[in-house]
């Protein structure tokens, strides 16, 4: 970091100055008063902002004005860095206002907090000391005129502050990691001890069961025995039972059978006698009738007859036309007038005979169909008769059949009767012993319903000590899961112990002995940066060094001398000369930090002799930094800079006047 200027407005005895800041050794002159350390607060402020109790906004606003503000500008590793922060009066106080800041140009509002946080990130200040940052910057670049001398003594405060920044703190922290890490790992420890505290038991409880598994097992093994002695045996009886069965079913069909043969027997045995009077009827029937053996054509007749009736019927009409013709004659010879011509008979004699020829003929006609009546009624008779005749040689006939018919069936009857006689004794025969069968089918049946119940039993005594053994099984992979897990713990008891052993007989006292390694080796840097400052500030009549709190012990003349016993310019360049060793310790062992270029003393030769601010020139010299920033009144010191920019107050305002 190299500061480049800083502008006040309204800051304590500033109105509005610019103060340019050039590399080298610059001194800040001017008389008691005139405005030096406002510039260094004021730088303090741009920075860092206000802080309660330590920079107030009331110790930097101008009396009497209600707004001011600082611009800083400065360079950190070639980065150029311009930072405004703002003061505003309210009726109880002075207050900061959001800050501006410009990296490279370009420019970023942001409120107090994050400006600060900014600018230590731009510092490169470690993470650890980012809270306590000021005393870093402190440290190392700047501290208050005031503020000198609380860095001797404020042990507590010091001693935190460069543990943290040497990260020494670590070890404490890591000490009490340890520990609450302990505790947690005993707490496991607890809990482990509590987990397996019923482990015997739960052994024990395993070893009981496993006893009952084979005790199980043997009686389960005897009822698979027993039932399967059980199975054989039904299955013995089973099949006595299925041939029984099946000769009870075939005996049942045999009487059925029996049964169908005896009504049918029945059946024939009852029409037997009805047959046989049917024939003895037909036998009657057959000798009723008087059947002649005379032979009479019945068609013969019948076409006689037809014949005869033919003729009859052409002589009753020759015998009506005839008459027809007899009456005419009768008629004409009566009246004397032929009925054709109506012309007189001349000739009656030839009518006459005529008229006896028709007589004649008419009686000849009427003697023939007298004997065709005749005749025709004698051959109906026969007729009638041929045909009684023939009925009656027809029903005979049927008689006959039917009667032959009758005794076949009778005959049949019988044959079938003896048939069936003998096909009933024979199965009767087969039957056999239908009582005894029923007898020993039912006894096999419960003989068989015996068993069973009996392999019902046992199967149910096998089932339940199945469950028994299932229960005893998932009982003991349960436990045997838990004794392996309380085993586990137990393993995890013996590493817990292991642990909690190792942290408190090694890796605490461990830490104890780096921590106090690490500020041994501080302690002695520091020792050497100290004791070379002093002795160049104070000559060899002295030593210095630093206790384990980096308290400053002073010897003199082999006699440890208290600080506040020391004259004023002794105290001064005890101040310097331990300033400086914090600067070079700070600086020389963290590298990351950015502000090691810059260095800024306050008044830093109050009560010094003229020969030690001759000294003042080879400290500036053996520092060798870049930029080294010194307020003086000391007009002695304007030799030994590169610049002097002096300092006046005129009317209560300060002024700046570049040499
Ligand atoms: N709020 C303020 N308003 C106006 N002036 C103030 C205010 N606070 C302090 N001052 C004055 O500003 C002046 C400059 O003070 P400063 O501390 O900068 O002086 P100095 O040059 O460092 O003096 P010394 O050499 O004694 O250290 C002093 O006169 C001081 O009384
Ligand atoms: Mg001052």
């Amino acid at each position: 970091m190299l500061l480049k200027s800083i502008h006040l407005e309204n800051i304590r005895s500033y109105l509005d100055e610019k103060i340019e800041f050039p590399s080298g050794s610059t001194l800040l002159s001017g008389d008691v008063g005139c405005g030096k350390s406002t510039i260094l607060l004021a730088m303090d402020f741009a920075l860092f902002g206000l802080r309660k109790g330590e920079l107030e906004g009331t110790d930097l606003l101008r009396h009497g004005k209600n707004n001011g503000s600082v611009e800083i500008a400065f360079e950190v590793e070639g980065n150029k860095i311009v930072l405004m922060r703002t003061l505003k009066r309210s009726k109880a106080s002075v207050t900061q206002d959001s800050g501006i800041i410009s990296i490279n140009g370009r420019e970023q509002e942001l409120m107090p907090v994050e400006l600060k946080s900014k600018i230590l990130e731009l510092f490169g200040y470690p993470q650890e000391v980012l809270k306590k940052n000021r005393p870093l910057f402190r440290y190392t670049v700047y501290t208050p005129q005031e503020k000198m001398k609380d860095i001797l003594f404020d042990s507590e405060s010091r001693l935190e502050t460069l543990r943290k920044i040497f990260s020494v703190d670590k070890y404490g922290q890591i000490k009490n990691n340890a520990k609450l890490f302990m505790s947690e790992l005993r707490s496991m420890k607890r809990e482990n001890e509590a987990f397996t505290r019923d482990l015997e038991q739960k052994m024990s409880e395993k070893e009981e069961r496993e006893t009952e598994k084979e005790r199980l097992m043997i009686l389960l093994d005897k009822y698979i025995i027993e039932i399967s002695g059980i199975d054989a045996v039904i299955s013995e009886k089973q099949s006595t039972f299925d041939s029984l069965k099946k000769k009870m079913n075939e005996m049942y069909a045999l009487k059925r059978k029996m049964a169908g043969i005896e009504s049918e027997l029945k059946i024939k045995a009852g029409r037997l006698p009805r047959i046989e009077k049917d024939i003895n009827e037909v036998d009657d029937k057959i000798s009723s009738l008087s059947v002649s053996d005379e032979v009479m054509d019945a068609v013969a007749l019948h076409e006689e007859i037809k014949d005869l009736e033919q003729k009859k019927e052409k002589a009753v009409s020759e015998h009506a036309v005839v008459s027809s013709e007899q009456l005419r004659l009768e008629s004409v010879l009566r009246n004397g007038i032929c009925s054709f011509c109506n012309q007189r008979v001349t000739d009656p004699a030839d009518f006459r005979k005529h008229l006896d020829e028709k007589n004649r003929i008419c009686e000849e006609l009427k003697k023939n169909m007298g004997f065709a009546s005749v005749k025709i009624t004698l051959l109906k008779e026969r007729l009638q008769a041929a045909e009684k005749i023939g009925h009656e040689k027809k029903l005979l006939q049927e008689y006959v059949t039917r009667k032959n018919q009758l005794e076949a069936e009778s005959n049949s009857l019988a044959a079938d009767i003896v048939a069936l006689r003998s096909e009933l004794d024979s199965l009767t025969n087969q039957a056999g012993n239908e009582e005894e069968l029923e007898k020993s089918y039912n006894s096999l049946q419960d003989e068989i319903n015996t068993i069973n119940r009996s392999r019902n039993e046992t199967e149910k005594s096998k089932s339940r000590c199945e469950q028994q053994l299932y229960d005893i099984d998932r009982f003991l992979r349960s436990v045997e899961r838990e004794i392996a897990e309380k085993r586990a713990a137990k393993e995890k008891i013996i590493y817990l112990n292991e642990l909690i052993n190792w942290f408190d007989v090694y890796f605490i006292p461990l830490m104890d002995i780096i921590e106090r390694h690490v500020m041994a080796a501080l302690q002695q840097v520091f020792n050497e940066f100290f004791q070379k400052w002093f002795s160049i500030l104070m000559g060899e009549q002295f030593s210095v060094r630093v206790d384990e709190n980096f308290s400053p012990m002073i010897e003199q003349n082999g006699y440890i001398t208290e600080y506040t016993n020391l004259s004023g310019g002794e105290k001064t360049a005890v101040a310097l000369a331990y300033r400086l060793a914090l600067n070079k310790v700070i600086n020389s062992m963290i590298d990351m930090i950015k502000t090691r270029d810059l260095l800024i003393l306050d008044e830093p030769t109050d009560g010094f002799s003229s020969e030690q601010l001759d000294r003042i020139r080879d400290v500036i010299a053996e520092l060798g930094l870049k930029q080294i920033i010194l307020v003086s009144h000391e007009s002695k010191i304007d030799t030994f800079v590169d610049n002097v920019i002096k300092i006046y107050k005129e009317d209560h305002i300060s002024k700046v006047v570049y040499n």
